[in-house]
């Protein structure tokens, strides 16, 4: 569904990708993982169309993906560190604000029902301005979802979450899954990843080293053993 193939970005005189390639199945949670610095949320916006990669290419759905294209802007939903909300705005109007830009039908009924799923309901009239990090948190998520993309992209989605929260968004990713979206988390939360994974990449100094398939049978240990392993021997 989604394709990168040789991917690299060049920041100042840095490399800091190289050579990415990389595909997300319809319908598969696939995380990416890695240390620090090693470029992940380069990776995330070379992806999203944040920052265009100094070379190589992106496919959806087989076709190349041009610079800002508006069919990636209606297709991939994604949750970077920013969390593109307006703080003098309430979570309905910033909802309806995003939902008028993305031309989102029913928007009325459908942003209630997400600030509803997402536990904000309550705080629906109020400006954000004074929300703690979790509550933003949860809003962005419901931006995130609002346009009902077919492919997610989440930049670690679970910080600043509490236990409920993290919860819900779990719930939430994986009926997103069921219903046939793909996506892609990047995350340094050992225990969602292997929660939630089907698959799991491993990043080191802007490279690719590792993929494994997540089934039933791997523990947490032993994915925590092999991402170890990778990021020293390679
Ligand atoms: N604007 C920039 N100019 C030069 N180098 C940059 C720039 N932005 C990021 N880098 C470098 O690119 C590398 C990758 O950064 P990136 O933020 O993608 O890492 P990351 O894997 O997301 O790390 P973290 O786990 O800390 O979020 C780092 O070495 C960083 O110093
Ligand atoms: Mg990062």
């Amino acid at each position: 569904m989604l394709e990168l193939k040789k991917m690299t970005k060049m920041l100042g005189d840095k490399l800091v990708l190289r050579n990415i390639t990389l595909s997300l199945e319809k319908g598969e949670i696939l995380a990416v993982i890695g240390p620090n610095g090693a470029g992940k949320s380069t990776f995330f916006k070379c992806t999203v169309g944040l920052l265009e990669p100094t070379s190589g290419e992106i496919y959806l759905d087989g076709s190349l993906v041009k610079k800002n294209s508006p069919q990636v802007k209606q297709r991939i939903g994604f949750l970077g560190h920013e969390s593109f909300l307006y703080n003098n705005l309430s979570p309905l109007e910033n909802l309806k604000f995003y939902g008028k830009l993305y031309k989102v039908k029913d928007l009325d009924r459908k942003a209630n029902e997400l600030l509803k799923e997402v536990g904000l309901y309550l705080f629906r009239d109020m400006p954000i301005r004074s929300f703690s990090r979790g509550m933003m948190q949860r809003l962005a998520i419901a931006r995130v979802l609002l346009p009902d993309p077919d492919i997610l992209m989440l930049d670690e989605p679970h910080t600043g979450l509490d236990q409920e929260a993290v919860t819900l968004l779990n719930n939430i990713i994986k009926n997103k899954r069921y219903s046939g979206t793909s996506i892609l988390i990047i995350s340094h939360d050992f225990e969602q990843v292997h929660a939630l994974a089907d698959r799991v990449a491993v990043l080191r100094k802007g490279k690719i080293v590792s993929t494994r398939r997540l089934g039933e049978e791997v523990s947490l240990a032993e994915m925590k053993t092999w991402y170890e392993a990778e990021v020293k021997s390679s």
